[in-house]
């Protein structure tokens, strides 16, 4: 698609700096550089903006996107740029309008259990602050100690507590959405239930920056369950590991989590933390959370549950109960993706769904596609929710132009497997961006696929509300 987009000059640039003043308007191509990519391959994906803006309230995004709207320009939103499929960058260059300096807790409202907080929130931060009152939120991104809280909304971010609690979206109660066209939408509200009209909050959810920007959103809390215990559980083999997942989730006890890492993922994360954990003879290991109000149900279930492994072949079922032993464990599960980039920054992170049940059929493809283009695949991630990070390395003895021509072709073999076979999905989490628009066409039917673009259509007819994202 070849849209006439207006490039920024003196003039435009003048009328931003009107908007936004000279302290959140960026030109300094060094200081853009970091604008210019997520944690995507900054090579393969990266695209540098034109300006970037760091607007600090909803009316300044509102006049940035009438001003882009009037002259046909780019914007593409933006969190803390800690996005896996390319969804942060400007493509076309333009606008970024980060959302950083809008970074406000606005209101805990405790009798409704809600928060109300701006987009630019550290998800972390978000915790502490809700954490001091006894509350919880449930969202658990990997990321959580630098993402943001809108961008958990618009990637509709899983992590690590989902078996149990959900995604994101499930917890997205109201929000403030600046339109492609510079209107403030409020949608929603503190309500838990509202069937008034098209649900359009849940159509920004997951949406990536392609509809609106996401200023700011009131959350559903719960109150902080008082127990927690975590099992990491040692298998032989990685596939013995990943067949115990399904039963699990038969049992009748609902855990919080139940992470997978394979060998190589935790052999990496361990030495890229210096930590150590007990690795020998073991193929992979299970990450069980169980959490609840009732200590003795919380420990009732963690042997019901460790019990159950030790049937299936477990070597060993470690039990974490205090607050650092299971912070250590869980440091290990976080820092795998930041481990495996650094010791293999040629890669491509994968994030496949498939139905729980089929999670067992993942492991056998994933090491016939590895023999077949000699490439090294170490996989881990959220085998609760049927959701897989395998993890596509370049051979170190391989040229990177082998590289480029096997990486789409393993891609395509994966993702028809997945979808085609298994009933499962290209991506479960981290969307699809710029990295897999290509796949989604080819792997959605028509009928679908005019759907999406009549939304888009609908919602941002001039294209310019994160053009090049997940439909182009
Ligand atoms: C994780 C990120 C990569 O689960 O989604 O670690
Ligand atoms: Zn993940």
């Amino acid at each position: 698609m070849s849209i006439p987009y207006t490039r920024i000059d003196r003039q435009i640039l003048s009328e931003l700096l009107e908007i936004v003043g000279a302290r959140n308007l960026i030109t300094d191509l060094e200081k853009m550089e970091h604008y210019s990519h997520d944690e995507t391959s900054v090579e393969e994906y990266g695209h540098m903006p034109e300006v970037v803006l760091t607007p600090t309230t909803v009316e300044q995004v509102a006049s940035i996107m009438k001003l882009a709207s009037r002259y046909c320009i780019p914007v593409t939103p933006r969190g803390a740029g800690s996005g896996l499929s390319g969804g942060a960058i400007p493509l076309f260059g333009g606008i970024v309008l980060s959302l950083e300096r809008m970074n406000q807790v606005l209101e805990i409202d405790e009798a409704n259990l809600t928060v109300t907080a701006e987009a630019g929130i550290i998800t972390n931060e978000l915790n502490e602050q809700i954490k001091a009152k006894g509350l919880f939120f449930a969202g658990y991104p990997m990321s959580l100690e630098t993402c943001f809280l809108g961008g958990n909304i618009a990637e509709n971010a899983g992590g690590g507590k989902a078996v149990k609690y959900g995604v994101t979206g499930r917890y997205v109660l109201g929000m403030e959405v600046v339109t492609p066209q510079g209107e403030i939408v409020e949608l929603g509200g503190k309500v838990t239930k509202d069937v008034s009209g098209y649900d359009l909050k849940q159509l920004y959810i997951g949406s990536e920056g392609t509809l609106g920007v996401i200023t700011k959103a009131t959350i559903r809390l719960l109150g902080k369950p008082q127990f927690a215990s975590d099992l990491l559980v040692p298998f032989t083999t990685a596939q013995d590991a990943i067949s115990v997942v399904p039963l699990v989730m038969k049992g009748g006890i609902i855990p919080t989590s139940i992470e997978f890492m394979d060998r190589s993922s935790l052999e990496m994360s361990c030495s890229y933390l210096n930590e150590s954990l007990p690795l020998e003879g073991v193929g992979a290991m299970l990450l069980i959370e169980l959490d609840g109000s009732d200590e003795a149900q919380v420990e009732h279930d963690l042997m019901a549950v460790g019990d159950l492994c030790i049937q299936q072949g477990a070597m060993e079922v470690y039990i974490a109960e205090d607050a650092s032993n299971r912070e250590r464990i869980w440091s290990v599960r976080r820092n795998i993706a930041e481990a495996i980039k650094v010791f293999s920054p040629v890669q491509s992170l994968e994030d496949v769904v498939v139905p729980i049940g089929s999670i067992p059929s993942v492991l056998p493809e994933l090491k016939r596609l590895a023999e077949k283009y000699d490439v090294t695949i170490p996989c881990y991630g959220h085998a609760g929710d049927g959701n897989l990070h395998a993890t596509i390395v370049k051979n170190p003895a391989s040229s990177m132009e082998s590289w480029h021509s096997i990486e789409p072709k393993i891609l395509t073999e994966l993702y028809a497997f997945i979808v085609g076979r298994l009933g499962g999905k290209i991506s479960g989490e981290h969307g699809i961006g710029l990295k897999r628009r290509a796949y989604l066409k080819s792997l959605t039917p028509p009928a679908e696929y005019r759907l999406f673009e009549a939304v888009k259509k609908a919602l941002d007819p001039a294209m310019i509300m994160n053009p090049g994202k997940i439909i182009w």
